[in-house]
């Protein structure tokens, strides 16, 4: 088994090429260090990596690349490359969300070849799919309605893994992660705000009531799913991957409050357009398949992940 992991030097990309290679699993990973946030950090994510010899890294940006030269003899591909975050997806940068997340993927996806030498890619998705769902736990057969234009080209991403799929006998599947969280979340997600503000002793600022409640998911859960999604037969075209953990960002504030041993000083602002009020994942198709069992709770998960923004 050989796995090219492409986005490898991000949050979720740089956590699963180390599990995989501590269960002797030889990576192939390839990133572009894009400047979504520092390029430094995507670098430290890989120190330990790069020390090792079944690990072998790629700079190339995968919206150039020509196609024969990215998969390096992969058995199995996992799809991680892409621009992430909701909020920055309007106006002007949307081209290059487009670019980043669509076709990127369909170059990938091309670059394939027919028959079974890849055995199965395995392609990130998003709970942003869903929009504003009718059902909570959603799952995964609610009528996808993005809200946002990051959340449209999430969808656009699962229509051409379904394509290929269905005329190419491509073995692809989507999995949809809600809200990932532990070491290494990248600097603009909500967390890593949170503990930063807090380290600084500076109020956090919270779109919204704080009301708004999401399904956290820790890292390794989802790492595990990813990996089962590798390995496993997956009669389904795509799945939600949760941790189970719906709570109030208010909640959030309070448990984290408790663990850095102060209150958490929060400042209010407007909601932001194309953030969802709630998230929660319906993880029954996944239990099946992939025997997703999410084990981390919030407070064990978010405690690791405070351990490592003050020791990096
Ligand atoms: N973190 C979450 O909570 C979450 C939730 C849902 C979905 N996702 C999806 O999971 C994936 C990983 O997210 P993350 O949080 O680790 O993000 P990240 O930004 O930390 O990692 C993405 C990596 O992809 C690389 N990349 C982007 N465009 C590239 C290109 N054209 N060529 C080569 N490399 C490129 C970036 O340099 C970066 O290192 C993304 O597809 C994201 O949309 C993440």
């Amino acid at each position: 088994m050989r796995v090219l992991v492409t986005g490898v030097a991000g949050f979720l990309g740089s956590s699963l090429a180390e599990t995989l290679r501590a269960q002797g699993i030889e990576v192939r990973g390839v990133d572009a260090f894009t400047p979504n946030y520092d390029p430094a950090r995507k670098r430290a994510n890989l120190s330990r990596l790069l020390r090792d010899p079944g690990f072998q890294l790629e700079e190339v940006d995968l919206r150039i690349a020509p196609p024969g030269s990215v998969l390096g003899g992969a058995t199995h591909v996992v799809h991680l490359a892409a621009l992430p975050g909701v909020r920055p997806s309007w106006g002007e940068s949307f081209r290059a969300y487009a670019e980043h997340n669509i076709l990127v993927t369909q170059r990938l996806l091309e670059a394939i070849p027919r028959g079974r030498a890849v055995e199965r890619v395995v392609v990130a998705s998003s709970s942003s799919i869903y929009g504003a769902p009718t059902r909570l736990p959603t799952p995964e057969d609610e009528l996808p309605r993005p809200i946002s234009p990051y959340g449209v080209t999430k969808l656009a991403t699962e229509a051409l893994v379904h394509a290929y799929r269905h005329e190419r006998f491509l073995p692809a599947v989507s999995l949809r992660y809600f809200t990932v969280y532990g070491p290494r979340q990248r600097p603009d997600m909500g967390f890593h705000r949170f503990f930063e503000a807090a380290r600084r002793g500076e109020p956090v600022t919270v779109y919204g009531d704080g009301r708004q409640t999401r399904d956290f998911t820790y890292v390794d859960d989802a790492v595990s799913a990813t990996i089962a999604a590798l390995t496993r037969p997956v009669p389904e075209v795509a799945y939600n991957v949760g941790g189970g953990n719906r709570v109030s960002l208010n909640e959030v504030l309070d448990t984290m409050g408790r663990i850095v041993g102060r209150p958490i000083e929060r400042k209010h602002v407007e909601p932001q357009p194309g953030d969802p009020r709630d998230t929660a994942s319906d993880t029954r198709l996944a239990r099946r398949d992939l025997g997703f069992e999410p084990r981390t709770a919030l407070e064990e998960g978010l405690r690791k992940q405070w351990e490592w923004q003050r020791n990096p």
